[in-house]
């Protein structure tokens, strides 16, 4: 897969994947060194002003652990108020969290469980789009760092899956992740050995991971891989590599079994 991260950063006009790394440490440092209220609203909130964060604190204190029905229905009428756009019909399981929450949007009957955490961070991103009749497993986490994350309609994540995104991970229609997937959308450069590996370049390619997919359990899909559609990769695999279309794939890292 060619460089997807690279390429959008460029061909936008923004900064470079260097400076991207460069200018990210220095924000994390502004943050360390901020006022504390300043760095939660960067962080968590992702929009300046009191009315935002008394908006945000508001929702989440009333509505965030509350069990059973009634916190189902508090969150499907409130969680909607800190949202970029919701569907028909949303469930918000107990202690879902939200970041950037103006930057998710998700179709209709869409199905987050208890526990997972959608993270749609960036300065230059669009963030989260999550199609109709979509479920996220408990526990799930879907991350981005300045990056763009699309699960298209039907998708279905097992629990304690993680998907991350530096720059763009698209997941297509009708794909299934079992159990413990982790979808790397992004890392660090590690050219030099004696610098911390967090404060070298991040860079991210991107994945696309294509309609009708099966990911098994435990399955990972590195940074850089296109999986083509209607594919099934093992339990366990870890996916270094594209995959074509309509094949079965597994192992370390994984190669192609047989057609389907
Ligand atoms: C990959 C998979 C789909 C293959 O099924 P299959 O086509 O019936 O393949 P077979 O069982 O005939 O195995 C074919 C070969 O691949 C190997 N193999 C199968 N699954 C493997 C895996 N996950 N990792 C490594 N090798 C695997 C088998 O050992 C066998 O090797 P051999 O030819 O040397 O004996 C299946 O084994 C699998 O991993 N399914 C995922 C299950 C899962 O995660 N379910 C979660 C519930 S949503």
């Amino acid at each position: 897969m060619t460089n997807k991260g690279e390429s959008e950063v460029t061909k936008s006009g923004d900064v470079s994947e260097a400076q991207r790394a460069s200018d990210d440490f220095l924000v994390r440092r502004r943050l360390r060194d901020g006022a504390t209220k300043a760095r939660y609203q960067e962080l968590v909130i992702g929009r300046p002003g009191f009315l935002s964060l008394v908006l945000y604190e508001t929702v989440v204190t009333l509505t965030s652990w509350v069990p059973g029905a009634l916190g189902l229905v508090l969150r499907r009428y409130l969680y909607p108020l800190l949202l970029g756009d919701v569907g028909k019909k949303p469930v918000f399981g107990r202690n879902v969290v939200l970041r950037h929450p103006h930057k998710i949007a998700l179709g209709d009957r869409v199905i987050i469980d208890d526990n997972c955490l959608l993270d749609a961070k960036g300065a230059n991103n669009q963030g989260i789009r999550i199609g109709n009749d979509v479920f996220l497993g408990r526990n799930s986490i879907l991350s981005c760092k300045d990056g763009d994350i699309h699960l298209e309609d039907g998708v279905n994540i097992g629990f304690n899956s993680y998907i991350f995104s530096g720059s763009t991970v698209k997941v297509g229609r009708d794909s299934l992740f079992a159990a413990y997937c982790y979808v790397i959308g992004g890392g660090h450069d590690f050219e030099d050995p004696e610098a911390p590996v967090q404060e070298q370049v991040a860079v991210s390619h991107g994945v696309e991971i294509g309609s009708n997919v099966w990911l098994g359990a435990g399955v990972k899909v590195l940074d850089g891989v296109t999986v083509g559609a209607n594919t099934v990769v093992g339990a366990g695999a870890v996916v270094s590599g594209d995959l074509p279309d309509r094949c079965i794939a597994a192992g370390l890292p994984a190669k192609v079994l047989r057609e389907r």
